[in-house]
């Protein structure tokens, strides 16, 4: 390939502004396009002067001619999709849920066949599945399907319109379902309780998590680099993939915090039942897409994000009400 030109949607987000500073460390030209104008996520984890070197484009994905506008000015070989509305913005206005996530996703399908490029990549969700109790083992990629949230019916809309897109026009795509994200940025979202943990921590507050059980917790940074790998990565088809990352008991997150800053001893704390979702999920074929799959073991990556954390409070880049009301 020609060199790399990156257009990240949702790229404001938590998975996306880690994807752009990757991106932008390795010297890439990169464009994002986002609703939003919000800046905070990437000056958490971003210099001014690597954020100077991004194209921003703010626009809607359910706008076709916008995102077609913007590809087209983007000049972008490769698509990372990640705009979406999560699990209680999709509960509390379904329409809007089902234009963003289902006709926004169709729109990005639909400006990468019409600007002639063969792939993308997006984000699907564990949330695909159904409960726990549905499943026995390890989930494996290709497990039924039984959603039990709009959201998940949503993701699942998407990977179906993967499907038809490469059956129809040969576009190939890479969906990606992340479990419970944790890192600086991930500030929304039904499973964003760990992180909040975190930044309660570095303010030096108590804390409850809502709910407890063992759940797959990836590291942000890793989400991030396994997006862009399985963007380089040579495929042709529409796979989609389970990502893993630490199978963890929330107890293992909540010792995580206390080791990563012994001084909260006893404010962290979790109560509730465990999330609905298989615990288990298989990445074998993540593996096999990717080869090395990136991995940062729980207490690094608690520690890493409390160290960010603790740097951004202190130089006034992080309003800890962001995560914590
Ligand atoms: N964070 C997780 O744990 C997790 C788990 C499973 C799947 N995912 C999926 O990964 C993707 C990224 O997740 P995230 O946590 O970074 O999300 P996020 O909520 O932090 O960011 C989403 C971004 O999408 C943008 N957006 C919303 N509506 C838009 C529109 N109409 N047009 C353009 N941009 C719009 C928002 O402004 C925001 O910047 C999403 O598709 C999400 O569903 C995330």
């Amino acid at each position: 390939m020609s060199e790399e030109r990156f257009f990240v949607t949702g790229a404001l987000g938590c998975i996306g502004a880690w994807v752009v500073r990757n991106l932008v460390r390795e010297g890439k030209p990169t464009t994002i396009f986002d609703l939003g104008a919000d800046t905070a996520r990437l000056r958490l984890i971003m210099s001014a002067e690597e954020l100077a070197q991004v194209k921003v484009i703010q626009g809607d994905i359910t706008d076709l001619n916008a995102v077609e506008r913007a590809i087209a000015e983007s000049g972008a070989n490769l698509i990372i999709h990640l705009a979406a509305l999560q699990v209680p913005f999709c509960r509390a206005d379904p329409t809007l849920g089902a234009q963003v996530n289902v006709v926004g996703t169709v729109n990005m399908f639909e400006a990468a066949k019409r600007a002639g490029l063969s792939r993308l990549i997006y984000a699907s969700s564990v949330a695909v599945y159904g409960r726990s109790e549905e499943y026995e083992g390890v989930l494996e990629d290709t497990a039924v399907q039984s959603p039990r949230t709009l959201y998940g019916v949503y993701k699942q809309a998407n990977e179906g319109t993967a499907r038809v897109y490469w059956l129809d026009h040969g576009v190939s795509s890479v969906g990606l379902r992340p479990y419970t994200v944790y890192g600086p940025g991930r500030d929304q979202g039904l499973t964003s309780a760990p992180t909040r943990a975190m930044v309660a921590a570095a303010v030096g507050r108590p804390y409850q998590i809502g709910f407890s059980g063992r759940q797959g917790l990836q590291y942000t940074d890793d989400a991030a680099r396994i997006f862009i790998q399985a963007a380089r990565a040579p495929y042709e088809g529409a796979g989609v993939f389970n990502l893993r990352g630490s199978l963890v008991d929330m107890a293992e997150v909540v010792a995580a915090i206390e080791k990563a800053l012994p001084t909260v001893g006893g404010m962290i704390s979790f109560s509730g039942a465990p999330l609905p979702f298989p615990t288990e999920l298989a990445d074998s074929g993540l593996r096999t897409l990717l080869g090395e799959v990136p991995y940062t073991p729980l207490e690094q990556g608690v520690a890493e994000s409390i160290s960010i954390f603790r740097q951004a409070l202190a130089d006034g880049r992080l309003d800890p009400a962001r995560y914590l009301g």
